[in-house]
This record gives structure tokens, sequence and C-alpha cells, in this order.
């Protein structure tokens, strides 16, 4: 069974249940996000984390934000001027992925329809609709992201990096999806994990999953990736996506864009799986992706545990760039986009 990282109680007067995280796979834990602080800090600190998890969360975040303004009694211009600021703390939680902003966005559209008169409550309504209508969503396109992906999935041993399963998603994943959606068809191969440090997405939530599933995983460290590819185990590497520009060039989880070299060293071909909410069309190239960098001690205490000297600096960036040239091909909702140029974005992404 997929599992669920965040669901809505009630209807738009009610709140939002987060699966955290951070605490998987020793323990699950429901945090009701009442208002918007508990959510932001959630988001901040990767409790709910995923770049279309996080549009989803940030979506049912602003149902939250309008419930502040009913609790608070506000009328309809101070409660509206509530909603837009807290839209704008939600969206800038994280900044790397843009489906977070993306989702924020499309969530307030139907609210600058609506007369200025409009009460909170009225606001809330609008908001949970659409919020509502994102998260359904993206279980539809996850399932048609498995379902393509697994057309391209050549025969032999899978590799990928990170988390991109129902954790990280609405449904049943990106990259992951492909990986079950193949194993579903019948397909038997071997796949492998990174543990994906600092924060161990990979062994932690990736393997959870294909365990809770009844799929056999093999964790790795990230630096065992090479002398795995070397040994001819892994047919294909499959990862997820945070933002993905015009060019194609993708930003991911810290850690992709070696594994992406790596691949190419070996002949292994790379790809990613990503909704269209994921590609950032107005940039260019992927150098102008904001890269999130990360607590210090994330590195140096990684666990809880003294991993390094009190006095050691880290260098955490939370994501890299991989270049277009080294993916093989991009699988979204509307299929595979192969060879990555732009003129191919643009033609499958306008289906
Ligand atoms: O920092 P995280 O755990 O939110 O990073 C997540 C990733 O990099 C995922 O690979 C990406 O969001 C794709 S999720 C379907």
């Amino acid at each position: 069974m997929t599992p669920v990282s965040l669901r809505w109680q009630g209807d738009a007067s009610g709140h939002l249940e987060i699966l955290d995280q951070t605490l998987l796979p020793g323990r699950l834990e429901w945090i009701a996000c009442r208002d918007v602080p508990t959510l932001i800090e959630a988001i901040k600190s990767l409790r709910v984390r995923g770049a279309p998890a996080i549009g989803i969360a940030g979506g049912y975040g602003l149902v939250v934000a309008a419930g502040e303004a009913v609790a608070a009694g506000m009328p309809p211009a101070h409660a509206r001027a509530h909603v837009l600021a807290r839209a704008e703390q939600l969206a800038t939680a994280r900044p790397t992925a843009v489906n977070l902003r993306w989702a924020v966005e499309r969530c307030l559209r139907p609210v600058a329809q609506l007369p200025d008169t409009s009460s909170a409550v009225t606001l809330a309504a609008a908001l949970f609709a659409e919020a509502r209508e994102v998260h359904d969503e993206d279980r539809r396109l996850c399932a048609a992201i498995g379902r393509h992906g697994a057309t391209v999935l050549p025969e032999g041993g899978v590799l990928t990096h990170c988390n991109t399963g129902g954790l990280a998603t609405g449904g049943a994943g990106t990259a992951l999806a492909v990986i079950t959606t193949a194993w579903d068809d019948g397909r038997r191969f071997e796949v492998f994990a990174d543990e994906t440090r600092p924060l161990f997405q990979g062994s932690r939530l990736t393997a959870w999953e294909l365990v809770q599933r009844g799929i056999p995983v093999t964790v790795l460290c990230d630096s065992a990736a090479a002398h795995l590819l070397k040994t001819g185990r892994v047919a294909a590497c499959i990862v997820g996506a945070d933002r993905i520009t015009a060019n194609g060039d993708t930003a991911n989880k810290i850690g992709t864009y070696g594994l992406a070299i790596l691949a190419a060293a070996h002949g292994v071909p790379f790809y990613v799986a990503a909704p269209s909410s994921t590609f950032d069309l107005s940039l260019a190239t992927g150098d102008e992706i904001p890269i999130e960098e990360r607590a210090a001690a994330e590195v140096t205490r990684p666990l809880g545990v003294i991993a390094a000297p009190e006095a050691a600096l880290a260098f955490n960036p939370a994501f890299d760039v991989t270049p277009a040239r080294l993916i093989r091909g991009i699988v979204t909702e509307h299929g595979v986009i192969e060879p990555v140029t732009p003129e191919r974005i643009r033609d499958i992404l306008g289906r």
C-alpha cells in the first residue's frame, strides 16, 4: 500500500494533518496543523517534504490561514490581507522546489475572482475547493507518470536517490511510482536506494515505502554508487525533481548531479520523473535555480550522532542541479521528454 503523507480533516473549517517524516521509519506520528506557523515549521524541518507534497501542504495551508481569520473574527479586507501575507510566508518556506509557490499561487487564483466584500468563511471555502483539487490532481498525475515511466524503464536493476514515493507526493509518487508500476506489472528486478545523506530520505523513507509494499530493496551509501554501477547490476537510474528549467536542467536532492555523472561514465541511462508543476519555464537554465542551504548540524550531527568535531564547519546544500545533457529522458504525466531539449519540453508540456 502506498503511504499517505498528509490528509485534511473535515470541511473548509477543518485542519491539516501531516505524517511526521522526521520520525520514520521508527515511529508513525501525525501532527495537527491548526495554524500556519505550525505548518511552516513542519515544512522547514522536513516533517512534510518532497516537491509535490509541500505544494499540496502549501495549498491547504491557505485554508488554515483563512481559518485563522475566521477564528479572529477579521472583517473581509483584513481577512484577505491576512491570507495573502500567509501565502507569501508559505511560498517562501523552502526556496528550491517550485511546486510550493506554484500551488500557493494556483489556490489564490479563485480568491482573486471573489468580490472584496467576501467573508473569511467564503475565502476558506474557495481555497479549500482548489487545494483539494491540487491534491486530487496530484494522485492522477502520479499514476500517469508511473504508467509512462514503466514503458521506458529497461530490464534490469534500478537505482534511485532520495524519496519520491507516496511520502513525497499526493499519490503513488514520481520516480518511485515508475518503479512500483513496473513491479505491479509483474516485472522483477533489483531495486537500489541511495541512503541520501545527510537526512537519509533514501534509507529511512524510500526503503520503508518499498518494504511496506513488499518490494525487496537494497540500501547503499551514496559513495557506493560508482562501484555498484561498475558491476553492471543497474540498468537505469531514476530520480525525482524539485525544479526543471526551460532547457531541462534539473534541481533535485544533493547527490543527484554526482549520480548522473557516474551513470554517464558507466553508460547507464539516467531518467528524471516529475509532474508539469515541477517545471519552471521562466528560468532559462539551472544556474538560475535558488539552492537551499541547510543547517551545519544536519551534516555534523546526523540523526543526533556526533559525526564531526564541534569546531568543524559544514557545507550543506540541500539540492544540486543536473545539466540536461546528462538526462536521457524526463517522465511527465503527458509522456516522456526524450531527448531533453527546450523544443521537446515545450512540445510535451503543451499537450
Ligand atoms: O529535501 P527534500 O526531502 O524535500 O527533497 C526531496 C527531493 O529532492 C525529491 O527527490 C523531489 O522533491 C522529488 S519528490 C517526488
